[in-house]
């Protein structure tokens, strides 16, 4: 019999959409979170250099020491935070990262904190450690930034974790400092601790980037090279966790996951020695997309209430439209072609709106908002949807 915990586990909307338009040749995807960069050449070179070396053993679970001494050095140069790299363990993927902080952290029934909407597999993660799930909504009028008393409203004694993103999937909001660091006393008044997932950490347009490690030590963070190097299916990521919490870590890494593709870490250090020329050009591309997709989002009358600030994504309110945001996310992919993810995948909070990635090339942004003008031209939006 399947547990409860394997039962209440929800699919992920935006795959499911991408196995649908999978099966067409034409459409364009707007759906998934994947860049379409490659990574650095020096990466890829690294990686194959190494794999012929031999080094295709296991490492230590933390990681291999030149890795966690280059990620501790990008805290020093990027934020001008001292981070020990014995608080850091490199992962497969900074999602086994977020498993490993919270089986560190959560008991069954303890409290987890996030927003709504909040990025798809959150929860998932919550109910696979036998958390409770509490949401704070978050409002496209404010930003999407959260309401430092309405968490705080939110934590009990049962509280263990506050579950934070910047930038973050789906609204591209980037959290400011003062609002981090309050949240940062909120946790610790509640004697829990902050999750902030910073994997979007170097994709800010009009923002300036702060790592909670600004603010305190006894934070988790979870970062990796999904995004900001292009290396998704790598499956490289890392966890700095506060010092109470590294012998902890340590221990779960060992027996969860044993380590991290080892020639996959020596690709992670020439990817950390990318110039920073190369990271604010492919920046400044997305930036671009983001600007092309929030013009085309106004001028389909939809209310976006608020601008994009990293990441690749935004969030569209398509309760102006016929129907509801499902049966709209259904007919862009039959009529135009193009793939967006229902809002709901997101949260309650995010039912009437549509995800929308700036993760494809301009060319074919430009595209799907030439397909959804037509597409729109044709609705009747004092009517059924078809
Ligand atoms: C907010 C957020 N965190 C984590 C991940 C997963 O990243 P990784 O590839 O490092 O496991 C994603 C992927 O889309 C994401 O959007």
């Amino acid at each position: 019999m399947v547990s409860r915990r394997g039962t209440e586990v929800s699919p992920f909307l935006a795959m499911d959409v991408l196995e649908r338009a999978s099966e067409r040749s034409d459409v364009i995807h707007l759906e998934v979170g994947e860049p379409d960069f490659a990574p650095p050449d020096r990466v890829v070179d690294t990686a194959v250099e190494s794999l012929r070396a031999g080094n295709t053993n296991y490492t230590a679970a933390r990681g291999k020491p030149a890795l966690r001494r280059a990620i501790a050095a990008r805290y020093d140069r990027e934020y001008g935070v001292t981070v020990d790299p014995d608080r850091i363990v490199v992962t497969p993927g900074s999602s086994p990262g977020l498993l490993l902080a919270l089986a560190a952290v959560v008991d069954p029934g303890d409290g987890v904190v996030l927003t709504d909407p909040h990025y798809a597999c959150y929860p998932n993660f919550v109910r696979t450690v036998s958390g409770r799930i509490e949401t704070v909504p978050l409002r496209a009028a404010d930003g999407y930034q959260p309401r430092v008393d309405a968490f705080a409203a939110a934590v009990d004694a049962s509280t263990r974790a506050l579950l934070l993103n910047s930038p973050a999937n789906p609204t591209g909001a980037v959290l400011d400092g003062d609002t981090l660091d309050s949240l940062v006393g909120v946790a610790s008044d509640a004697d829990a601790v902050p999750i902030v997932d910073e994997i979007y950490h170097g994709l800010s347009y009009d923002a300036e980037e702060h790592t909670v490690l600004e603010y305190t030590d006894d934070a988790f963070v979870l970062d990796g090279f999904s995004k900001r190097y292009a290396m998704t299916g790598w499956r490289l990521g890392w966890l700095v966790a506060p010092p109470d919490y590294v012998d902890v870590i340590n221990r779960l890494a060992q027996n969860l996951l044993i380590c991290a593709p080892n020639f996959v870490q020596d690709a992670g250090v020439a990817a950390l020695e990318t110039p920073p020329a190369r990271l604010d050009a492919i920046r400044d591309t997305y930036r671009e997309r983001r600007d092309l997709l929030v013009d085309a989002v106004s001028d389909w009358g939809l209310d976006l209430g608020y601008t994009p600030q990293g990441a690749y994504y935004l969030l569209a309110d398509v309760s102006d439209l016929p129907g509801d945001a499902m049966e709209i996310a259904d007919l862009f992919l039959e009529e135009a072609g193009v793939a967006v993810t229902p809002g709901i995948d997101f949260g309650d909070e995010a039912a009437d709106y549509l995800r929308l990635s700036y993760a494809t090339d301009a060319a074919a942004i430009e595209t799907a908002i030439e397909r959804i003008d037509r597409l729109l031209e044709t609705v009747d939006r004092s009517g059924p949807i078809r």
